[in-house]
């Protein structure tokens, strides 16, 4: 089909403005799974810390009432059967150990919101010195839920100067490495997180004991919409969406493969920026 430049120009700009819109949807996909891994990670602690309010108000009342007949008793010895009646003692020990587990329940769903925050002002920030292992840390936090059946998680992590980077859209790019390693473990395997440092530039990896790539599907994984997944479970966007969120870095990706042996995917990123520009967010 022939087509003047003019109507070129509007096809791509409509291109372009589909991509963009695209790769906001799997951004927000990315969020959907975020907040279903998140729910079921804090549903457990407030599950437990619920049932022991329940317990500690309970023996609160009996406490109470055992303080209460103090003024009324007629003999201490009436007091000690009532202590022994409501099983003081019992009481007493339960109520340290409820107390401290529900202490790190609420510790526990501190921290998951802690690491939530991170992806929660992505549009907002501009480029700022950031600690990379930091990121892949709360990040990991995030996926737990999913990660911990499947797989054991091995750090190398090297030592990193602070990398002038947007931090919650590399959290976006780890979030969707992660998410393709744990997908491509079939029942059991392992992920290695690796970080480096060479000259004025660092990198992070992520190592899985996955299926691996077809060689022939290596070359098109960063192409929008590849996605060797059924329907639902990919969009063939997330290594897009990550791809150009490292060009934006001025750094960029490399992809490793065996199938049957896993895969690794190295992010390269400049210490500092180059031109040190203060780009506004697109992604
Ligand atoms: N760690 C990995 N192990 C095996 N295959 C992978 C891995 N990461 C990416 N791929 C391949 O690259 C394709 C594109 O990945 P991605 O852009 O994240 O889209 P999606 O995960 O939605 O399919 C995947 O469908 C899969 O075939
Ligand atoms: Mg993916």
């Amino acid at each position: 089909m022939q087509t003047d430049p003019q109507s070129r120009a509007d096809l791509l700009e409509q291109l372009e403005e589909v991509s963009t819109q695209l790769l906001q949807s799997e951004k927000l996909a990315a969020i959907g799974q975020l907040a279903a891994g998140v729910a079921h990670e804090i549903n457990n602690p407030i599950g437990y810390v619920f049932s022991n309010l329940r317990t500690l108000a309970n023996y609160v009342e009996d406490l109470i009432s055992i303080v209460d007949v103090v003024d009324t008793v007629p003999s201490l010895e009436e007091l000690r059967r009532m202590k022994q009646r409501l099983d003081y003692d019992y009481i007493r020990e339960d109520v340290k150990a409820l107390l401290t587990e529900s202490e790190e329940g609420v510790e526990r769903v501190k921290s998951i919101i802690t690491a939530l925050k991170d992806f929660s002002h992505i549009d907002e920030e501009g480029f700022r010195l950031a600690d990379i292992h930091e990121g892949l840390e709360s990040t990991l936090k995030l996926v737990n839920s999913e990660l911990k059946y499947k797989a054991e998680v091995v750090r190398e992590y090297a030592e990193l100067p602070e990398v002038e980077c947007l931090p919650s859209q590399l959290n976006q790019v780890v979030l969707n490495l992660l998410t393709n390693a744990v997908q491509a473990i079939g029942a059991q395997g392992r992920i290695v997180l690796r970080t480096g440092h060479e000259g004025n530039r660092v990198w992070f990896e992520i190592e899985d004991t996955g299926s691996g790539i077809e060689p022939e599907h290596l070359s098109r994984i960063f192409e929008p919409f590849f996605t060797t997944k059924a329907i639902g479970q990919g969009t063939g966007l997330g290594l897009a969406l990550s791809f150009s969120i490292i060009k934006k870095h001025q750094g960029h990706i490399e992809a490793f493969s065996q199938v049957g042996q896993g895969s690794r995917f190295r992010v390269w990123l400049p210490i500092v920026q180059p031109l040190s520009e203060e780009e506004p967010s697109r992604c």
